[in-house]
């Protein structure tokens, strides 16, 4: 059955509840205050909702997250739709706490079974939009992807601009990239907004490459699907992403045990279609700080303001929803 319009719209809310907490705590240096709040919030609308969810991607594992953890059955349970939920309450909470652009709520919904379960690790990304479906794969090295990246797009090397997380483990691939002749956009945080940017066609980034979360991983992989850009992935042991240091070894062994149980191979390349294997995909973004995409939140004493992307796979549409409270 088909995710209907008004589920869309509901599951919308969702985000956009979810960024008008996390908005208390923007500038005020507390992420995890900043989290828990739209975590919460996430979690009561969710259940106001008719609908059988449950989280595929969220907070963690039961032990870890006391709300929204992989395995939490979510909304009234009272209906025929029965959906995966993927959710990142803040993708950004760094730029929450500083009071950065670009930080948003965020969730995925797709029917039960469709997306693949991962376990909060480290995700190796490449993400491209459709003009380049098909192009570029994450077997070739890097320089062979911007050939094909180029040559899918009829755009010269040297007018590519591939977006990046800004992290120790990049600087290598940032340089080889720059040798070659493409642009690198650096970015401090959020890899589901970069993904965001580079499907929509008429916004400057070409690809999105490089190792982030696995859950963020798997949304922009449900804004891949849905608007039918490409996507490919790997999971990354901590260590390689991180310090190869005791503790993150101990924890890559950690991971490891959790893949198997899982039925995921590190290291193995996921298609798109491994990783959401349906169109029948909603996505919904809430901008908590501004973004090239939407207005932050504004929160004054007549009234609040929230800016919200709904894609919806089913007819590959996108509509911004920009709704004001009156208090
Ligand atoms: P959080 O807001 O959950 O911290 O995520 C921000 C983010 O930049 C993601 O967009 C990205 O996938 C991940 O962190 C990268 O992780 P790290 O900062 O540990 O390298």
């Amino acid at each position: 059955m088909k995710i209907s319009d008004e589920l869309a719209s509901a599951i919308a809310s969702v985000t956009e509840v979810a960024a008008i907490a996390a908005f208390e705590w923007v500038g005020k240096q507390d992420k995890n205050a900043a989290d828990n709040a739209a975590v919460e919030a996430m979690r009561n609308r969710l259940n106001q909702i008719d609908f059988h969810g449950k989280i595929v991607i969220g907070e963690g594992e039961i032990d870890e997250a006391p709300m929204l953890y992989i395995g939490e059955q979510v909304g009234k349970q009272s209906s025929e739709h029965h959906l995966d939920i993927a959710v990142d309450p803040i993708d950004g909470t760094r730029m929450v706490a500083c009071n950065e652009h670009n930080a948003i709520a965020v969730l995925a919904a797709a029917p039960t079974g469709t997306l693949l379960q991962a376990p909060d690790m480290y995700m190796e990304k490449m993400v491209v939009g459709p003009a380049a479906k098909g192009a570029v794969h994450l077997k070739n090295p890097i320089e062979k992807n911007l050939e094909f990246l180029s040559a899918a797009l009829d755009k010269p090397i040297s007018m590519l601009n591939v977006a990046i997380l800004d992290k120790p483990r990049h600087q290598h691939i940032i340089k080889i990239i720059r040798n070659f002749g493409a642009n690198v956009i650096t970015i401090p945080d959020g890899d589901v907004l970069a993904s965001l940017l580079t499907i929509l066609p008429e916004h400057s980034i070409d690809m999105m490459y490089g190792t982030g979360g696995a859950p963020e991983g798997i949304i922009s992989a449900a804004i891949a699907r849905a608007l039918g850009g490409d996507m490919q992935a790997r999971l990354v042991p901590r260590n390689k992403a991180k310090d190869d240091t005791k503790q993150n070894q101990l924890l890559a062994a950690q991971e490891a045990i959790r893949c198997q149980q899982m039925g995921i191979e590190i290291g193995e390349i996921l298609t798109l279609d491994s990783m959401v294997s349906t169109s029948d995909v909603i996505f919904s973004a809430t901008a908590i700080t501004p973004s090239v995409l939407m207005n932050g939140i504004s929160n004054d004493p007549h009234s609040c303001s929230a800016s919200t992307i709904l894609v919806n796979g089913n007819n590959r549409s996108m509509k911004i929803i920009n709704n004001r409270y009156f208090k």
